[in-house]
């Protein structure tokens, strides 16, 4: 495996490769970014290469958020790499991705980017589909993964491939969650024991808000005011609780395939976990 530093190296080390399977991802790697990156592998086959980057993307964080504490664990990250059949690691620096201000971005419709994560987040989505766009026309992929555990992420990014012509197939990898249910993630780092155990009530609340649909309720603003209400009671801070038809994020409609997702902080770490009916 490869591990390389600017995007002149990539390039030379690509022109080899027709077939290129592309992970994109902030680094701090675990088993969900693994089995994306195993995924690609089946997907681009063995003949093909298999990229993953590594980049803390200082323009998707607000000022007040982890962007200076987020983990960085390039070493180890390659080691797991290696290990999942990837060929080519991608680590640039902040100068190598950003040698001037990135005065052009890609800013996604609001419709699907200012709601849920969009709208806690204000401008994330634009951060995501400009380094994620940036990141498409180095690597050039043929195909790309990205989980579900992301999943407005993941809606975005497919709008923004097809809306752009850009002539890559995008896949959804499920999500990896902990035998107790705990979605893998990055920002679990910063959980004591104690709420590590507690967080598992997330993806709970999401279940059981499934539930009370397939139950036949259907008074969906009481529904998601009772979930948040629960996640408050055990010291939550709700940032949303909903159940959205998955096709475009809008409100549940019956007989749609569904989806409940939520974000809310536990202390003071922001998680976010999502379940398909
Ligand atoms: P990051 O949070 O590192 O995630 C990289 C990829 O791993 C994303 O596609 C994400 O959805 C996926 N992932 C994270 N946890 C997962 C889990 N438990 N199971 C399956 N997949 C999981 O998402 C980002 O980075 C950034 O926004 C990025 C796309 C790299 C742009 O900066």
């Amino acid at each position: 495996m490869q591990v390389l530093h600017t995007i002149a190296e990539l390039r030379d080390a690509l022109a080899l490769h027709r077939q290129r399977g592309f992970v994109p991802t902030m680094g701090n790697l675990h088993d969900g970014h693994l089995a994306l990156v195993k995924q690609a592998r089946e997907l681009v086959g063995p003949a093909g290469a298999v990229v993953a980057s590594i980049f803390v993307n200082r323009l998707q964080f607000a000022p007040h958020e982890d962007f200076d504490t987020y983990p960085r664990t390039l070493a180890r990250d390659c080691e797991l790499l290696d290990a999942a059949g990837c060929d080519i690691v991608f680590a640039p620096s902040e100068a190598e991705l950003y040698p001037e201000p990135q005065g052009y971005k890609v800013v996604p419709p609001g419709v699907l980017a200012d709601i849920l994560e969009g709208h806690f987040r204000p401008g994330f989505f634009t951060g995501v589909c400009t380094v994620v766009h940036k990141l498409f026309n180095i690597v050039q992929p043929t195909l790309a993964v990205f989980g579900k555990k992301d999943y407005q992420q993941l809606m975005v990014i497919r709008r923004m491939v097809a809306q752009m012509a850009l002539p890559i197939a995008i896949h959804g990898g499920e999500t990896r969650r902990s035998a107790e249910g705990l979605a893998l993630s990055s920002r679990n780092g910063y959980l004591s024991e104690a709420e590590k155990a507690e967080a598992l009530r997330l993806s709970r609340t999401l279940k059981a808000l499934i539930a009370r649909w397939q139950a036949g309720e259907r008074d969906l603003p009481a529904m998601e005011a009772d979930a948040m209400q629960a996640l408050r009671d055990a010291g939550w801070a709700p940032d949303y609780i909903t159940l959205r038809r998955r096709v475009d994020l809008g409100p549940a409609v019956a007989g749609e395939p569904l989806v409940a997702l939520g974000a809310a902080r536990l202390g003071s770490t922001r998680l976010i976990d999502n379940l398909e009916d």
